[in-house]
């Protein structure tokens, strides 16, 4: 039988109660106890999601010696904060997305993770979805040739409040790290990392930003195209396009369900190659050969459109069963990483997160030394 892990959740806001309730679809996991600034609070998410221990401080939470594995459900400029208690405390560390503010803070994890010999990792959960995971095998085995170009969205408005999680710049508001991260996240797993970044970033009142956009360049001219925003709804779709087909992750694409795979029938040859010396071109101007070639082209078009199929796969659970049902697996495997998110990865994502932000001057009260890059 394996072994049952045992989580403490430090948090009690929205994504502290989802992930309690996802981790109630997982088999050999237990919610064992909370941690709150309010020992109320931690009472309260105690009762209402079956949490036997409510400490009324972080530190308290870590110190639990029953616990295995801490959730760090803080906004992300504590994220670095909480991470460092935790391992200091002994614990493996799951710890939402992004992972921190920026790569240099998330470096400093990294190095005392593998100091303590810890299991670690971002709460990047769209890439343990099942259907993430065999659209990532269908891309691996080629089945749309070469991919070539990516783009993916996630605009969600957000009510203007300057003191929000959204909108405080000490709480890390904007729509880039909060929403964008998933784009960037998806285009990194998909394409590794640019050459070359081209970004805006529209910087609201409260100096974060409310809508942003970014063109990934890679070295062989493949591309990726993102955007977030706090100010309108966008699709919430990905595309990932190869060079013999496509495949479109319906919405939510950070938590999909379904998705279409179209093949393309053939590659469009050059005029040059096809019409050599321009007499196919005059030919098809023949009267009766042009009368024939239309009304073919009329029926074989559709034909020839391309060949779709769709993938439904529901998600079980509310979608974050799955992370946690992986650092489950690594916890009982005693692996220190997770080969679906490594921590390279998270280190290589947020990099061009930095990036993104330099290039529009946005930074944050707690980034004293700027982007001091890894
Ligand atoms: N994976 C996803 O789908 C998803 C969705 C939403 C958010 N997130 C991520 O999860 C993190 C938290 O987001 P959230 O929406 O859950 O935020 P939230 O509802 O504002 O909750 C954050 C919690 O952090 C604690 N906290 C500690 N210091 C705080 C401070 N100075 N101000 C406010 N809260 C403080 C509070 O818990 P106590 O009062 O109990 O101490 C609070 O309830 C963010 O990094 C975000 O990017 C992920």
């Amino acid at each position: 039988m394996e072994k049952t892990i045992r989580w403490g959740i430090i948090g009690t806001g929205n994504i502290g109660i989802q992930f309690a309730q996802g981790l109630q679809a997982v088999s050999d996991a237990k919610l064992l106890a909370v941690g709150s600034r309010n020992q109320d609070a931690a009472n309260e998410f105690s009762r209402a999601l079956g949490a036997p221990h409510a400490y009324g401080s972080y530190e308290d939470l870590v110190n639990d010696p029953d616990v295995d594995v801490v959730y760090v459900a803080t906004p992300h400029v504590f994220h670095k904060e909480h991470c460092m208690v935790s391992l200091e405390a002994g614990k493996a560390v799951l710890c939402e997305k992004p992972f921190t503010l920026n790569a240099h803070e998330a470096q400093e994890v990294v190095v005392l993770a593998r100091r303590k010999n810890l299991f670690c990792m971002e709460g990047m959960w769209m890439r343990f979805i099942p259907l993430m995971q065999t659209i990532m095998k269908i891309v691996a085995a080629g089945e749309i040739g070469e991919v070539r170009l990516v783009t993916a969205d996630f605009g969600l408005p957000v009510e203007f409040d300057p003191a929000a999680r959204s909108f405080n710049p000490a709480l890390g508001g904007g729509s880039f790290l909060d929403l964008g991260v998933y784009g960037m996240s998806l285009a990194h797993q998909l394409l590794g990392s640019p050459s070359a970044i081209t970004s805006e970033l529209i910087l609201g009142p409260t100096g974060v930003d409310e809508q942003g956009a970014i063109i990934l360049r890679y070295p062989n001219g493949q591309m990726a195209i993102l955007y977030s925003s706090l100010q309108t709804h966008s699709p919430h779709e990905a595309h990932i396009m190869g060079t013999h087909g496509s495949i479109r992750i319906h919405s939510p694409f950070f938590c999909p369900h379904r998705a279409t795979i179209t093949k393309f029938s053939k590659i469009k040859t050059s005029p040059k190659t096809q019409d050599r010396g321009g007499l196919v071109s005059a030919i098809k101007q023949w009267p009766l050969v042009k009368s024939c070639y239309q009304r073919l082209s009329g029926v074989l078009a559709p034909l020839c459109a391309g060949n779709q199929r769709t993938l439904v796969r529901p998600v079980t659970g509310n979608g974050y069963n799955y992370e946690a049902e992986e650092v489950t697996r690594c916890l009982q495997q005693d692996r220190l990483e997770s080969p679906i998110m490594p921590l390279q990865d998270t280190l290589q994502v947020l990099q061009l997160m930095d990036d993104v932000r330099r290039q529009a001057n946005l930074t944050y009260p707690q980034e004293e030394h700027k982007f001091t890059l890894v």
